[in-house]
């Protein structure tokens, strides 16, 4: 029986729950000691003087570092090719660009010790006057320099056709800043060696390029640098980047000559590291009575800090999502103010954009009298509307429909006001979704042993997604093993070089490197089996061996052999496998690769206090061929719960005077619990997609973090008669 498409339970679960599983601050290395970061308590300007003498007296202090005395380090250059990171390098001058910039760091023998010691640092600021964002300044923004994608786009005459046609729905969307809020803090333990070599113990989603930007920002070989990370508690993309606390640490270990463990406190996650930034974004639509689409214009602008251009591609999606007859024109435009550098957060770009096009796209719907879900059959299209190719699959149509079908949509009343339980309103809504299929070269290798069992490896990542249950699945059916045979190591850079864990891209891209890794150690055990020694299959051909259970067998005879005993008749201490995946990217293929849902939502509305509970929600989603529908399920349970948060609870908000974030812990920054979470129904409509892998898979984990807002502030407007176009969707813009 094949092991993919099984929903079989976590193979690193017992380690998690038990606590086996160490992260990177749990790991205990002898001789290590502890430092802390302070930071500026101002967002704009320059220390004048900052004060060390008290701090290095206090008890267990090993070392002060500021920017006297921390060692320069190679300017990082701004690009969209990795590594990435934030340009803005810590302690290299006496400016100060964001409030919690790092300005110095305390290293001693304990955490408390070294906390401590840096409240004692006395520091004298010149004061400047911080630039702090608010969505008005969206009228000043400038055009970056183009990062990943063209910043504007323009196919047919979006402006013509939408003056010409029959309806026209405009509106200006908004969405806060918000934080990745993972567990796990970032933390980092740099262990000299005395050759010269480092090792960093990073929380991280790239341990390949968090060893890239280390060896160019700290001058070193890259063969010199090594980086794990096993498991990480959270990420979210907050960890995609490396930040400025994993080369302080690193720089604070050689200063002291010993290992240092750096951990960020829970109100430096707010600072430290990124965050998504605010958007202000317009759409606007044309389009005849019937709903459909003639003209479509989306402009998006957002936030940056001084030095780093970040580009919010929110109105990326309206580019691809709909078929529009006249012209699609989308503009992405930034802000620079007195921050640090946003970063990607599940899921970038698309969870901000379809906010805007999926709650217009409702607005159309009301003003054509259109059902929602006819509204975006109407719409579909097999062709995508930027590049012109097909689609390789695309079942948005069965995403809708049976979506619709799970969710009850034909009981749905559509005026809005018209469903209520006692005093209570209720509203459902639905949203569609695109999303961004990535595809990256990434290695892997696959070790048979003589005991018949097989070792995966790749410098990639289990983020807590599943990873090192479904790539253990892919090389058991390749091998023809059970697939509790199958070890799986990851996040190690001495492991074959893999690709970061963004995107949602690791099931299609480092999976389909195991997968070519398996078939080639499988293959040449088969070699063996007919031209080893003592070939059991000699003069056979390859196309007749068969593998299952651990056993080689020849079709039409009753030979076989376990990969054991043919690694022991020939000597072999192992038999390893290489796998080197190189897809084109998906811009140059023939055709347009994305994963596709529909989201239905049913909320409850108290009508005097304008509380929003989610009641029901359905997601139907088309990510290709699901390895495993366990794992998948809990991907989309997090995605879902994820967009309730966009929706109703999380925005970080910034001191209009200081320019500091403000809420900067659990109790200040809402994210949903359970109480807050109804049971959520999910299907999987997709199938096989040959062109997005070899496996057949499609982006999945962050797609379900799509069009769960727009969906609820459908359903909302369906239950209230009130349009929010500002997020979160707090009780106060419901009264
Ligand atoms: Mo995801 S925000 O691309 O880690």
């Amino acid at each position: 029986m094949n092991a993919v498409g099984q929903p079989i339970s976590r193979a690193d679960g017992r380690r998690k729950v038990t606590g086996a599983a160490r992260y990177t601050a749990d790991l205990a290395v002898p001789g290590a000691t502890h430092a802390a970061i302070v930071h500026s308590t101002i967002a704009n300007g320059r220390t004048l003087s900052i004060d060390t003498a008290a701090a290095e007296c206090a008890p267990g202090v090993l070392a002060v570092l500021t920017h006297h005395n921390l060692p320069r380090m190679n300017p990082l250059p701004w690009s969209h090719l990795r590594p990435q990171g934030q340009t803005y390098l810590p302690l290299q001058d006496d400016k100060i660009h964001y409030a919690g910039q790092p300005v110095a760091v305390v290293v001693a023998e304990t955490r408390d010790q070294a906390a401590y010691a840096g409240t004692l640092i006395a520091i004298d600021y010149d004061i400047g006057r911080p630039v702090v964002f608010s969505p008005p300044m969206a009228r000043d923004a400038v055009d970056p320099p183009q990062r990943m994608w063209p910043l504007s786009s323009s196919i047919g005459d979006a402006e013509t056709a939408i003056a010409d046609a029959a309806i026209r729905i405009e509106g200006a969307y908004t969405m806060p800043d918000r934080h990745h809020n993972p567990m796990e803090p970032h933390a980092t333990l740099a262990v000299w060696g005395e050759d010269g070599t480092l090792t960093l113990y990073d929380s991280t989603q790239m341990v390949v390029g968090t060893k890239k930007l280390v060896a160019l920002v700290l001058g070193l070989a890259e063969h010199k640098i090594t980086v794990i990370c096993e498991f990480l508690g959270g990420g979210f993309g907050g960890k995609s980047w490396s930040w400025p606390h994993t080369l302080l640490a690193a720089l604070a270990a050689q200063a002291v000559n010993r290992p240092v463990r750096l951990q960020l406190t829970r109100a430096q996650m707010y600072s430290m590291v990124g965050h998504q930034a605010a958007t202000v974004q317009s759409i606007a639509l044309g389009a005849g009575r019937d709903g459909t689409l003639a003209g479509l214009r989306h402009d998006s602008v957002n936030p940056t800090s001084l030095f780093d251009d970040y580009v919010e591609y929110a109105a990326m999606a309206s580019r691809h999502l709909w078929g529009v007859s006249g012209g699609i024109a989308t503009s992405h435009k930034v802000v620079h103010v007195n921050r640090n550098s946003p970063v990607v957060l599940r899921a970038p770009m698309e969870a901000q954009g379809h906010f805007a096009l999926e709650s217009a796209m409702d607005e159309l719907a009301y003003a054509t009298s259109v059902d929602p879900v006819a509204l975006r059959l109407r719409n579909d299209t097999d062709t995508d509307p930027y590049s012109g190719r097909p689609f390789s699959t695309r079942a948005l149509r069965q995403c809708l429909t049976e979506g619709a079908a799970h969710f009850g949509w034909d009981k749905r009343s559509p005026k809005p006001r018209s469903m209520r339980d006692g005093r209570t309103l209720i509203g459902q809504g639905v949203a569609a979704a695109i999303f961004t299929h990535w595809r990256w070269p990434g290695k892997a290798r696959v070790t048979l042993d003589p005991t018949g069992t097989a070792l995966v490896e790749a410098a990639a990542h289990d983020i807590g997604t599943g990873t090192y249950t479904t790539m253990a699945q892919v090389a058991a059916d390749a091998l023809g093993l059970a697939p509790d045979k199958v070890v799986v190591r990851l996040g190690d850079t001495r492991l074959p070089e893999s690709h970061p864990a963004i995107g949602s891209s690791t099931a299609a891209n480092a999976t389909a490197a195991v997968l070519l890794a398996a078939q080639a150690a499988r293959d040449k055990a088969i070699a063996l089996a007919l031209t080893g020694r003592d070939a059991p299959f000699a003069g056979a051909a390859p196309g007749d061996v068969t593998v299952a259970d651990g056993t080689l067998s020849l079709a039409r005879t009753n030979r076989n052999i376990t990969y054991a005993e043919l690694l022991a008749r020939n000597g072999l201490g192992s038999l390893v496998g290489d796998g080197d995946y190189a897809p084109v990217e998906e811009a140059a293929g023939p055709k347009a690769i994305f994963s596709f849902s529909a989201v239905f939502a049913e909320v409850r509305v108290d009508p005097d206090l304008g509380i929003v509970r989610l009641n029901r929600f359905v997601g139907a989603y088309d990510a290709g061929r699901i390895l495993n529908p366990k794992t998948a399920r809990s991907q989309a349970i997090g995605g879902i719960i994820w967009g309730v948060g966009q929706a109703l609870l999380e925005q970080s908000e910034t001191d209009p005077a200081l320019a500091r974030f403000m809420n900067r812990n659990y109790s200040g920054y809402l994210v949903p619990t359970n109480a807050d979470i109804p049971a959520l129904d999910v299907l999987f409509v997709g199938g096989f997609d040959e062109e997005a892998s070899p496996l057949g898979a499609k982006g999945l984990g962050e797609l379900t973090a799509v069009s769960v807002a727009p969906a609820i502030a459908n359903a909302v407007y369906h239950a209230t008669g009130k349009r929010v176009r500002d997020l979160p969707i707090a009780m106060e813009k419901l009264l």
